[in-house]
């Protein structure tokens, strides 16, 4: 997509934002009144974030011996109330850690787990990195924009198809490496792994997910939602938990991953020990 680039100089805001594309976020600097419809809100924070809320942010801000260490789980704790950091988010977080907006929104435009738009019922990352796209993660992630698409128009990188929050709405991403390239190509629902993915493997999934089902993942945890995944990121987990763990704790390594070193004890490979190379002579200063 080509948008207008605004001339350099002193220009309003309303300009900024009409020539930002999908993936910039500058709501917070110019809240266009189509793209804020929904978004911001009026509502006092504790109509937003009830008392069970703030038990579980004190919770948090205990945990650590300074409380703005309580951020990170504090933004995923925010994002399994409403689906996404919100502004009020923003002012929540910064009135409990007794932080300013701007730190708390410098923090949660930094990293890529905390959404800026209403989420779905669900998140899909597709993982377009090197090796994934190589194996057809590319291929996928096309499958899946051109399938979640509505009208002839492929669905956007953290576009949602659906109406966000509803059931069977469905937030599209590619993602940089996920760390499973054993496994390439992978997808991740909700950040669970769904691995040796193909194109038509990755559409029944989605098909599922729309249509009210949680399929398994490969390994990890039951499917849940965008917002009960993060609230478990947020460091609150079923009351059993020792159950629950028992359920969720599986072999960390799969025939792949051990591929290469199955390969040299059979043919006897070994790696020199360090001892043996010699260190390079290094300069006095
Ligand atoms: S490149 Fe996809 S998991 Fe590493």
């Amino acid at each position: 997509m080509t948008t207008a680039v605004p001339e350099p100089g002193a220009k309003d805001a309303a300009t900024t934002h009409a020539a930002a594309g999908p993936d910039t976020d500058v709501i917070a600097i110019a809240p266009d009144p189509e793209v804020a419809a929904g978004i911001l809100t009026e509502a006092p924070l504790e109509d937003i974030f009830d008392e069970g809320v703030v038990g579980r942010a004190q919770d948090l801000i205990a945990r650590y011996p300074q409380s703005r260490s309580a951020l990170l789980p504090m933004l995923h704790l925010v994002q399994s109330v409403q689906g996404y950091v919100s502004q009020e988010g923003i002012a929540f977080c910064a009135k409990q850690l007794e932080l300013s907006d701007a730190e708390v929104s410098a923090v949660a435009t930094f990293y890529t787990m905390y959404k800026r738009k209403p989420c779905g019922e669900h998140l899909v990352s597709v993982c377009t990195n090197t090796l994934c796209a190589a194996m057809g993660g590319d291929a996928i992630y096309k499958k899946l924009q051109t399938h979640l698409g509505s009208d002839g128009e492929p669905l956007g990188h953290n576009e949602t198809a659906g109406t966000p929050n509803e059931p069977g709405s469905i937030t599209l991403e590619h993602a940089e490496c996920l760390a499973a390239c054993d496994l390439a190509p992978v997808i991740q629902v909700n950040y669970e792994f769904f691995d040796n993915q193909t194109e038509e493997k990755a559409v029944a999934l989605v098909d599922a997910l729309q249509a009210g089902k949680k399929p398994a993942p490969t390994r990890g945890a039951p499917l849940t939602n965008f917002k009960g995944a993060e609230l478990q990121l947020a460091g609150f987990f079923p009351e059993d938990e020792r159950q629950y763990r028992t359920d969720i704790d599986g072999p960390s390594q799969a025939v792949e991953t051990l591929r290469g070193a199955k390969l040299a004890q059979d043919r006897g490979w070994v790696a020199p020990v360090a001892q043996d190379v010699p260190l390079p002579e290094v300069e006095k200063k």
